[in-house]
């Protein structure tokens, strides 16, 4: 925290403004509806969207929705337009008043084309609206009143999208979204969690590793899913300590095992595809070359960490996580699921599907990474106390609601309700008549041996 925050500006903005994927506008708004009832959907772009504050409620400088789809969520003053940059730079000094701030950030709405494979997030843009974010900064930096600059990390100028510094909790930063060469949205946020204190909510891999260059840092990387587990790593703020062990479910070719390496982590990766040579050949990393159905479920019982990242239906990637954390002794304090969306309407399903891991015991938090696809990252960590001991009572059927079904949507085909992981055995026990005893009922247990019957026995025998 700074020592003397810099207070907010006195006109707060009547609009919360939201980045976004690009596609991703409409199941933003429909989750904004439910978490924020005192908005109204505001204008939207393509990777951008308001909504406008209803007259009275002023949400905290820190409010931090859990919207999945948004990457950052900023206090919108609104736009400034103008042919040059100078135009621009005058309505925006215009637009925000006298005031301090500690920062400011530069990024550019996300207009990715709808259909556009993930990976393209990586090298969209030209070297030239690299050097357009860093030079409006640059602009806005001379013009505007810097009360300290707070920032950690390298200076955050590159991947075409965002210019900055990654900014220290409670920092006031002024925010500048380039919409076209001509448009820009002005706004403002305090940092707060992790994506708020980096450009636009967008995660710079160079920042992990700060001895090399960005460039470097690509080359070395076996693929992409090396980003999104940084990522996932660094929004959730997960301790990654070496001596842990992870499995990954869906590992070839092998970025996020080599994530997971580089942090000292011993490493299973399950797939019946080949793992690059730089980790297949790693002392640390073990491939079982395998679909996850195929591996014991006591074969997962060492392990912290379940990484998962199947290109499956997310219903399927649930079960064989299911499957996994209902064994008894498989316990790991920490799931990062990987769950895919062919279609956005599947996005109805996400709040069902996170009240699996609720079921399981565990903490979910999803969020739509900007490194990555048309899909989502569940972070799940172990619930601890009585909420743990809730969840376990609940496995073992001891009290009555069991999770809600997997709703099965798929494509062209009659949808289908199957019991989670886990359930349909329960269902069975519920079927079959329990087992009594004197008058006594055994629910979800083993009747217990009769052992003065089995003594009486012995004792006839001999
Ligand atoms: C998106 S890729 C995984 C990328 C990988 N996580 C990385 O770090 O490079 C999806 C992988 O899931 C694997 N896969 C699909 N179904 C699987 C299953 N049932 N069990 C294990 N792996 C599976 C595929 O073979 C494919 O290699």
């Amino acid at each position: 925290m700074l020592r003397d925050q810099t207070p907010a500006p006195i006109e707060r903005g009547r609009f919360l403004l939201m980045s976004c994927q690009g596609g991703a506008e409409k199941p933003l708004l429909s989750r904004a509806a439910t978490l924020l009832p005192k908005t109204t959907p505001g204008v939207w772009r393509r990777g951008v969207v308001t909504l406008r504050l209803a007259d009275g409620y002023d949400p905290p400088d820190t409010h931090s929705p859990d919207l999945i789809y948004a990457r950052t969520v900023i206090r919108s003053f609104g736009q400034v337009t103008g042919e040059t940059l100078g135009e621009r730079i005058a309505s925006l000094e215009n637009l925000i008043g006298p005031g301090f701030w500690d920062d400011v950030h530069v990024w550019r709405r996300d207009e990715r084309p709808a259909g556009a494979q993930p990976g393209s997030i990586r090298t969209p843009l030209h070297a030239k609206d690299d050097l357009e974010s860093a030079h409006v900064r640059k602009a806005i930096l001379s013009k505007i009143h810097q009360k300290e600059s707070v920032f950690t990390g390298e200076p955050f100028v590159s991947s075409g999208r965002a210019a900055g510094h990654r900014v220290i909790a409670g920092s006031l930063v002024l925010d500048c979204v380039i919409d076209s060469h001509e448009r820009w949205w002005v706004g403002w946020h305090r940092a707060h969690a992790p994506a708020s204190c980096v450009p636009g909510g967008i995660f710079q891999a160079h920042e992990t590793q700060q001895t090399q260059h960005e460039s470097e840092v690509e080359q070395s990387k076996v693929s992409r899913a090396w980003y999104k587990l940084d990522e996932a790593i660094r929004f959730s703020g997960l301790a990654v300590r070496p001596g842990l062990k992870a499995v990954e479910l869906g590992a070839s070719p092998g970025g996020a095992c080599q994530r997971l390496l580089e942090a000292g982590m011993q490493v299973v990766g399950i797939d019946p595809a080949d793992m690059d040579p730089v980790v297949a050949t790693h002392k640390r990393f073990e491939h079982w070359r395998k679909r996850t159905r195929d591996v014991r479920v006591r074969a997962f019982r060492p392990f912290d960490w379940i990484v998962a990242d199947m290109n499956i239906d997310p219903t399927s990637t649930l079960e064989a996580i299911g499957r996994i954390v209902s064994t008894p002794g498989v316990r790991p304090q920490v799931i990062i699921a990987t769950l895919k969306l062919p279609e956005w309407s599947r996005v109805d399903e996400v709040p069902e599907w996170l009240s699996h891991f609720e079921a399981w015991g565990y903490r979910p938090f999803a969020k739509q990474l900007s490194s990555a696809g048309r899909e989502i990252c569940v972070v799940a960590k172990k619930k601890t106390g009585a909420t743990a001991r809730r969840a376990a009572k609940r496995r073992r059927g001891k009290i009555s609601t069991t999770p809600p079904p997997v709703s099965v949507k798929r494509p062209h085909r009659i949808e289908k309700t199957v019991p989670p992981p886990g359930v349909a055995e329960l269902e069975k026990k519920k079927k079959s008549p329990p087992a009594t005893r004197g008058g006594r009922t055994f629910v979800g247990l083993k009747r217990p041996a009769n052992r003065s019957k089995d003594r009486a026995t012995r004792r006839k025998d001999s």
